[in-house]
């Protein structure tokens, strides 16, 4: 069975009332009008230009911290790959839009090659606008609305030699790069993102180390890095507000992820809940989105705290003036929300060191576990709480005076088995959260977007881990179905033999499976 299964049942409310519904009355039993969609909600599917591209050095692309890691390091990505081919998107986008089409997709997310439009420094590549045009051009014809992410981790080298986002002029390149995408295609996008997942950069990249550009400074690297990530963010804001807003129309946002969190001690409650979703969550969305903008209190006093007990000057998290407040409160038009999964929450009441090596999640004072019962993908971060996606957008609608949401990513990996049975009840089950949402707790959340519609270079994990199946899209596009509105022919005829090959032809895998699979192929 597919993703398709779902993706087209869940269609089916806008198009006809009747056919729905048994699937999800057996489930949970209560009014099917809850799982309704409004009229204008949109379903989409994500990438990100690193994951899919490919074409890492044509038409004059420079390179970013990514192509130089994976480069560098094929030590640390799990299965060796990189993403010079990627899923050759660069080539085959025409694939993708097809695909997208064929399940009934709304909108596309994708992010833009920063590296590409600026391969060296502040001089434009011109060709580097080319595939985006193409691109584009072909989701308006589609009918498809893009929302394009402008910096989706993969930050140009150049960029890098500079400090990347530890300096503060990285406020002015990407304000630079902002305005030349608004320029050049302002008129075919109303929907643009500025920042992929910046929690993951600023802890993975700037303080841990793990990620590129592998700057391990614990403690404070990524309190640096978030600061100039917000001023970045409201610097993109402002340049679209005053000089674009008027003629194109058009929302600008920020995608920030986060768990949520459950109270391991009901008797922590509420407290700790908030805690552990400001110091994630709130990190970035306090100063955009609260009324007093501003980092969340919590983390301002704790990490003052503790800043004070190590001997330091002062505080290892940035102050913000009143004014650099007031530039960033308010600079985002919707939140773009990422959720994959939860984690119940404790205290840590265990004394502070302050000669130990502080971290954010140090600073947080919480501790995190699982559920044993709540099932895990392949990612071993990855555990389904749906519950959490629901209770994550009520946080966010009481926190943030019930801010326009869209959900810009949520999904499932496995090995890319072509059994995913567990992918379709995580994409149904979580659905069911973001309706209840809607309808019950009246939140207002305008969109959902799946990870993925491609299967894709999934950052240190290589293609290990796998986020869609599509090799059953592309089958049933040869078989000439016509499934669009009715569950049942979607499902996989039962004499596929999963071990033919034949299949892969249309499927879209990295290019040397691709290659291998052709070999020998009886179609191909
Ligand atoms: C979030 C990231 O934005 C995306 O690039 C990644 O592939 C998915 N999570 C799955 O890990």
């Amino acid at each position: 069975m597919n993703i398709l299964i779902i993706f087209s049942f869940l269609f089916i409310p806008r198009i006809s009332a009747v056919s729905r519904s048994p699937i999800l009355i057996e489930k949970e039993s209560f009014d099917s009008s809850f799982y309704a969609f409004p009229k204008n909600f949109s379903f989409g599917a994500s990438t990100a230009a690193y994951q899919i591209e490919g074409a890492w050095n044509e038409d004059g692309k420079g390179q970013s911290i990514w192509d130089t890691f994976t480069h560098n390091h094929p030590d640390m990505i799990a299965d060796g790959t990189n993403g010079d081919i990627g899923d050759d998107s660069y080539h085959h986008y025409l694939d993708d839009i097809k695909a997208l089409k064929e399940v009934g997709f709304e909108h596309y997310r994708f992010s833009v090659s920063w590296a590409r439009i600026f391969p060296n420094g502040t001089i434009v590549n011109k060709k580097g606008f080319d595939y985006y045009h193409k691109l584009l051009d072909q989701l308006i014809v589609n009918n498809i609305e893009p929302v394009v992410t402008m910096l989706h981790y993969d930050i140009p080298q150049w960029v890098q030699d500079y400090g990347g986002f530890l300096n503060p002029y990285f406020v002015k390149y990407f304000k630079l790069y902002a305005q030349t995408l608004y320029t050049e295609f302002g008129s075919k996008v109303k929907i643009w993102i500025t920042f992929n997942e910046p929690y993951e950069s600023c802890v993975e990249g700037y303080s841990a180390g793990t990620s590129p550009p592998l700057i391990n400074l614990r403690g404070t690297g990524e309190y640096i890095c978030a600061h100039n990530v917000l001023l970045a963010h409201a610097a993109a804001y402002d340049t679209y507000k005053k000089l674009f807003k008027n003629d194109q129309r058009g929302m600008v946002g920020i995608t920030l992820d986060s768990r949520f969190y459950f109270p391991k001690n009901p008797l922590e409650g509420s407290d700790i809940v908030n805690r552990a979703m400001n110091f994630e969550l709130g990190w970035f969305a306090h100063p955009i989105f609260s009324k007093n903008g501003d980092y969340p209190q919590v983390m301002i006093d704790e990490i003052n705290e503790r800043s004070n007990q190590e001997g330091r000057p002062f505080s290892r998290l940035p102050e913000m003036s009143n004014q650099v407040k007031e530039f960033i409160r308010g600079s985002a038009d919707f939140l773009g929300f990422n959720y994959y999964s939860s984690r119940y929450v404790e205290f840590d009441n265990s004394e502070y060191d302050p000669t130990s090596q502080p971290t954010i999640y140090q600073d947080s004072r919480i501790k995190t576990s699982i559920d044993e019962n709540w099932k895990r993908a392949k990612s071993e971060w990855l555990y389904s709480v749906p519950q959490g996606l629901h209770d994550a957008l009520v946080w966010i609608k009481n926190e943030y005076n019930n801010i326009p949401v869209i959900i810009t990513e949520n999904g499932w990996s496995d090995s890319g088995e072509l059994e995913d049975d567990d992918r379709i009840n995580y994409y149904k089950e979580h659905l069911i959260s973001v309706a209840k949402a809607i309808n019950i707790e009246k939140c207002n959340v305008l969109g959902y977007t799946a990870w993925s519609i491609i299967d894709n270079f999934e950052w240190r994990k290589g293609f290990s881990e796998r986020f869609v199946q599509d090799a059953f899209l592309q089958l049933n596009q040869y078989n000439g179905l016509d499934h669009k509105n009715d569950i049942a022919i979607i499902e996989m005829p039962s004499s596929f033999n999963t071990t033919e090959k034949s299949y892969l032809k249309f499927a879209r895998l990295p290019t040397t499976e691709l290659n291998d699979a052709l070999v020998g192929s009886t179609v191909g």
